[in-house]
């Protein structure tokens, strides 16, 4: 079930945004950014992760962003670790949540918590290749073009209403790298994008899956 944001959800500028991390942090750093500029209506005020030792935590203490990292193995039970992971989402109050490179799946308090206000970004177009390696299979398949998606987390896996797509061409050449490092230049200028519209708009999810930003 579809956890359906209030019509219109609509942050007080600057939208709070913490944002969820596994890896590098490029999308992460692209957010950063954006936010330095009083116009774009959203700042990065935290950054979770599920391990250390990334770079995208250094990307965050680098300019003095809060971070917390809260490892599964450190838990009993899945369970408690995403309701740990949504205290300390809920510390930072954020408007938004942007996993961007996050590699777990959310659970119930969190979607309890942030359901309407959590997105994701893949490296595929969606529906089409979800999950951890929707690049090589996109590759696999053969397709001539992929792209990104931005869409809103619910309890499936990569299944949610979408917000935001971008093409992107895959040239005979390619590997999954290759492939992969030019979708992600698309997708953190979509990432950046939706997010600032959205924060600036506001945005509502109808019952019918549709996403849209503004009123
Ligand atoms: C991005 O391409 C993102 O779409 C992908 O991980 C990359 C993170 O890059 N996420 C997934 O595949 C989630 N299923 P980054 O750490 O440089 O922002």
């Amino acid at each position: 079930m579809l956890p359906v944001a209030p019509p219109a959800s609509r942050p007080t500028p600057p939208g709070r945004l913490v944002v969820l991390v596994s890896g590098e942090g490029t999308n992460l750093q692209a957010l950063i950014d954006a936010g330095q500029d009083p116009g774009y209506g959203a700042t990065v005020v935290a950054v979770g992760a599920d391990r250390d030792n990334i770079k995208a935590l250094d990307r965050a203490a680098r300019v003095g962003i809060p971070t917390f990292t809260t490892k599964v193995k450190d838990f009993a039970a899945r369970e408690d670790w995403d309701r740990a992971l949504t205290v300390a989402t809920e510390e930072h109050q954020p408007d938004l949540i942007v996993c961007a490179g996050f590699m777990k799946l959310l659970g119930k308090a969190f979607l309890g918590a942030f359901g309407g206000r959590c997105l994701n970004t893949h490296p595929a177009l969606l529906p089409s290749f979800p999950g951890m390696h929707g690049v090589r299979e996109a590759l696999e398949y053969g397709v001539k073009v992929t792209g990104c998606t931005v869409f809103i987390v619910d309890a499936g896996v990569d299944a949610g209403p979408v917000v935001a797509q971008a093409a992107v061409p895959v040239h005979d050449t390619d590997d999954e790298q290759a492939l992969h490092e030019r979708i992600k230049v698309a997708e953190r200028v979509l990432l950046v994008d939706t997010v600032g519209r959205m924060a600036r708009e506001g945005w509502s999810v109808m019952s019918s899956r549709k996403v849209r930003i503004g009123s």
